[in-house]
């Protein structure tokens, strides 16, 4: 088991990182001195996939322990389903002294994290991240949040675990598009770190979809450690922590064009591409680079028919998304691995440029 510290303001926090590690929950609990009771928000299939491992890591827990279950799925991250959990705190009788340990992808993370924020104005949480997109992103950082009126993450805070536990065990049942979707986000720390983890990535490329839990160890811990290092210098996203958000400006607006049915690793893998083309059209890219940088994410399978063709609603979605500044668009290009560039501000026939050469670069891989 590997464990990496994430420092915050506030405080610092432990990652743990190995297989078959869930078992190890109840005493840290106790080693930490976190409170000992216990909601948990599940999300409906992995309690159904790991409900004798969970039962087995919790058996002879003494304390209150409580299973909320959450319907699986995007539609989730909504008021609706924040309130369900603050009602069933609430009936339960949960107090300032409870422990939300949220077991699932970045769905449950993000939604019983924000949950956990506002409970009593902010009880402690525990993420146990069982996809790729929540173990190597989601979980790490303190971002938290729903959607509403189809806009991605629009409301949420930014709150800090007590400590996440990474069981690369639950991964191996994922399916492939799931896969393809913690692929995407893999893919982005692959731009944004250097050219070994890139060379890394591509190499064990088809390891990832055989469930090698070396590479997905290496994989997760190598983000882990990226992500906790820009968040340690830049919490809430005022300057550095922009760059995490690589490719997701155009994959948000994919994303929320399609009224959030596309998963949202696929978005990411799509809105690198979209960068990657923006980067070369403003500049800053190289037709040799762009040609060779773009391999990578063409690896991913997209679905069939992945992008409308509707270039004019995309850009109007880019247009609402919140990191705006002052209404205008800024993205995040990069010249070269590592390089990235934030806040550049391009014309809208550039932004229609990119999303036009990604539908073709897609279509074309096939
Ligand atoms: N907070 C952040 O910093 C941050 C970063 C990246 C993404 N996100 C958010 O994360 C969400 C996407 O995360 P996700 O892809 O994990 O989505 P998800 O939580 O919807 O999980 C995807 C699917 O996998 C299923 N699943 C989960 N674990 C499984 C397992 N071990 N085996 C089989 N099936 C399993 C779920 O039931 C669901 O159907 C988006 O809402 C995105 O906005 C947040």
């Amino acid at each position: 088991m590997k464990k990496i510290n994430v420092s915050v303001k506030e405080k610092t926090y432990p990652v743990f990182i190995g297989n078959s590690i869930l078992d190890l929950l109840p005493n840290l609990i106790n080693d930490m001195g976190l409170n000992k009771n216990l909601f948990v928000v599940a999300d409906e299939n992995v309690l159904e996939l790991y409900k004798e491992d969970i039962n087995d890591a919790f058996a002879g827990y003494s304390p209150k322990i409580y299973f909320h279950k959450l319907k699986s799925g995007e539609s989730t991250k909504s008021f609706d389903h924040l309130a369900r959990i603050f009602s069933s705190l609430i009936e339960e009788k949960f107090g300032r002294d409870t422990l939300l340990v949220a077991i699932g992808g970045g769905v449950t993370g993000d939604l019983a994290g924000y949950a956990a924020a506002g409970y009593m104005r902010g009880i402690q949480l525990v993420h146990i991240p069982t996809t790729i997109i929540s173990a190597c992103d989601s979980s790490i950082g303190g971002k938290t949040g729903i959607n509403f009126n189809r806009l991605k993450n629009i409301i949420g805070a930014f709150y800090q675990p007590e400590l996440v536990l990474i069981d690369t065990k639950f991964l191996r049942s994922l399916p492939v598009e799931e896969i393809n979707s913690g692929v995407g986000e893999l893919v982005k720390y692959a731009f944004l770190t250097n050219r070994n983890f890139y060379n890394y990535i591509s190499q064990n490329f088809e390891k990832i979809y055989s469930f090698d839990t070396n590479v997905l160890n290496k994989l997760i811990y190598e983000s882990v450690l990226f992500k906790g290092s820009v968040v340690t210098k830049d919490e809430k996203e005022s300057g550095l922590r922009k760059i995490l958000n690589f490719g997701h400006t155009f994959a948000h607006a994919f994303e929320s064009q399609a009224n959030l049915k596309l998963k949202h690793g696929e978005a990411v893998i799509a809105g690198i591409i979209s960068a990657l083309h923006l980067s070369n059209k403003t500049g800053l890219l190289s037709n040799q680079n762009l040609e060779g940088l773009i391999k990578l994410p063409l690896k991913v399978k997209l679905p069939d028919g992945f992008l409308t063709k509707d270039f004019n609603s995309i850009y109007n979605f880019m247009s609402g998304d919140k990191k705006n500044r002052g209404g205008q668009i800024r993205f995040i290009l990069l010249s070269d691995i590592g390089k990235i560039i934030t806040d550049i501000e391009v014309t809208k026939n550039d932004i229609i440029y990119a999303i036009e050469k990604t539908h073709r670069t897609i279509k074309n891989s096939d």
